[in-house]
């Protein structure tokens, strides 16, 4: 599903709305929800909109446990942390106790030890195998987010799947360490598998500065190794492009 608003504060509204109903459903038929945050800039009013009487008192914010899916190799309190700025702008407004928190331990610095670290969170939270047999289906062996956020860059990358970088192709890993060339750095992130096993996706896109991109990602070629946003597609399950009216310029 596509959907265009004229401006933040209505695709926030809805993407809270959203978010609500997601979590309602899934703490009821699941008895809780688990939710991969977006970092980036974008989804900060939402986070905060969460946070307002009218949206905060609609879910059991104790039976949500929170993921982020992929982060920044920089201590947690650093200005360039997604987990800092969604501790910030929810996590900490709503009180969410520490055992609902699961980010990725950066202070360890060593990038590759910390993927490895939060797959084995992840596969210990959602009691999956630790060293699974090849013929295990993906359902098995991947975690199954009820809600994944993510945002687009202008480069088409979405997590830290970055363009033409080796993470692209990664099938069986839940994270890892991307070295991305553009940056100069090493990102971590969640994998393809993963954010394909969730139950819903939401795409955050806003701003003319990705007008171009998301024509291309939405409506151009597949062209998967230059725009890893156009490569999410739920195995089972839903996707929601959330966009505002810049954003959603050059589509047809
Ligand atoms: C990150 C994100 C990344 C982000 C896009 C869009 O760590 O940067 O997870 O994938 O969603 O870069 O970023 P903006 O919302 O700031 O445009």
């Amino acid at each position: 599903m596509i959907k265009i608003f004229s401006n933040l504060n209505y695709l926030n509204q809805f993407a809270a709305e959203k978010f609500i109903e997601i979590g309602r459903e899934a703490i009821e038929k699941l008895g809780k929800f688990t939710v991969a945050l977006a970092g980036g800039s974008t989804p900060k009013s939402l986070y905060q909109l969460l946070t307002t009487e009218k949206f905060c008192s609609q879910i059991d914010w104790q039976k949500v446990f929170f993921f982020f899916g992929d982060e920044r190799i920089v201590l947690p309190n650093d200005g360039e942390s997604n987990f800092r700025m969604a501790n910030e702008n929810l996590l900490q407004p709503l009180k969410i106790s520490e055992n609902q928190i699961f980010r990725w331990q950066t202070e360890i610095e060593e990038a590759d030890k910390i993927a490895k670290n939060y797959e084995r969170a992840i596969i210990n939270f959602f009691n999956l195998k630790e060293n699974p047999p090849a013929s295990t289906s993906d359902s098995d062996l991947f975690p199954r987010f009820d809600l994944f956020l993510l945002g687009m860059g202008d480069d088409g990358h979405t997590a830290s799947l970055f363009p033409f970088t080796e993470a692209l192709n990664e099938r069986r890993k839940i994270a890892v360490a991307n070295q991305v060339e553009k940056l100069n750095a090493k990102r971590l992130t969640l994998t393809f598998p993963v954010i394909d096993n969730a139950r819903n996706i939401i795409f955050l896109v806003k701003g003319a500065d990705k007008a171009e991109t998301l024509r291309e990602v939405l409506q151009g070629e597949i062209k998967a190794e230059k725009f890893p946003a156009q490569t999410i597609k739920p195995t089972n399950g839903n996707l929601f492009w959330l966009i505002d009216r810049q954003a959603a310029q050059h589509l047809k």
